[in-house]
């Protein structure tokens, strides 16, 4: 990794907003692999060589702000880490990822429950969501046609 990374400061304020973006990006985006909590152990995480860490013990918390952002750019090379981001050093999304990771191991359960409302569906998860909703249209269909007798 260039050295200068390493001393980079993080340009984003993790406020709040900053957080809630990141959580939804990372539930999509990284959920699969690192899990929602950032424990890794997810079926794809498990089965990985190397796994990903649990990125809220100090492994991952050790590291400096710059070097989270680089391996989120960059990914890791032969590893299943795959690079993310814009090019160019000023990536506000990736930076906002790092405010994640901070907050990983601070995460409530509420965080959680939301942010797997938006982790990618399975084929089986959202055949299910169809049939419902089907199901739903069909019974709030069926008052309206006693209106025509
Ligand atoms: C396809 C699986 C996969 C996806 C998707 C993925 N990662 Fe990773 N990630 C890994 C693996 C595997 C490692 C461990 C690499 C290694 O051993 O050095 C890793 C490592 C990391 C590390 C370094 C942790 C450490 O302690 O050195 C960070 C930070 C990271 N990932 C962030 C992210 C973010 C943010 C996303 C989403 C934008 C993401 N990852 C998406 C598999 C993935």
């Amino acid at each position: 990794m260039p050295a200068k990374y390493a001393s980079l400061p993080n340009p984003v304020i993790c406020t709040p907003l900053a957080l809630s973006e990141a959580k939804a990006h990372w539930a999509d985006h990284c959920a699969t692999c690192h899990a929602n909590h950032g424990d890794g152990a997810t079926m794809l995480g498990k089965n990985m060589y190397p796994r990903p860490p649990d990125m809220r013990e100090g492994e991952t918390q050790n590291q400096s702000d710059g070097e989270l952002y680089y391996t989120i750019k960059n990914g890791v090379r032969l590893t299943g880490m795959p690079a993310f981001g814009e090019p160019g050093d000023s990536d506000l999304d990736s930076w906002k990822l790092v405010c994640l990771v901070r907050h990983l191991p601070r995460l409530t359960s509420e965080e959680v429950t939301e942010m797997k409302k938006l982790n990618p569906k399975t084929p089986d998860d959202r055949e299910e969501e169809r049939q419902e909703a089907d199901f739903l249209n069909g019974a709030s269909v069926a008052p309206d046609e006693h209106h025509h007798h």
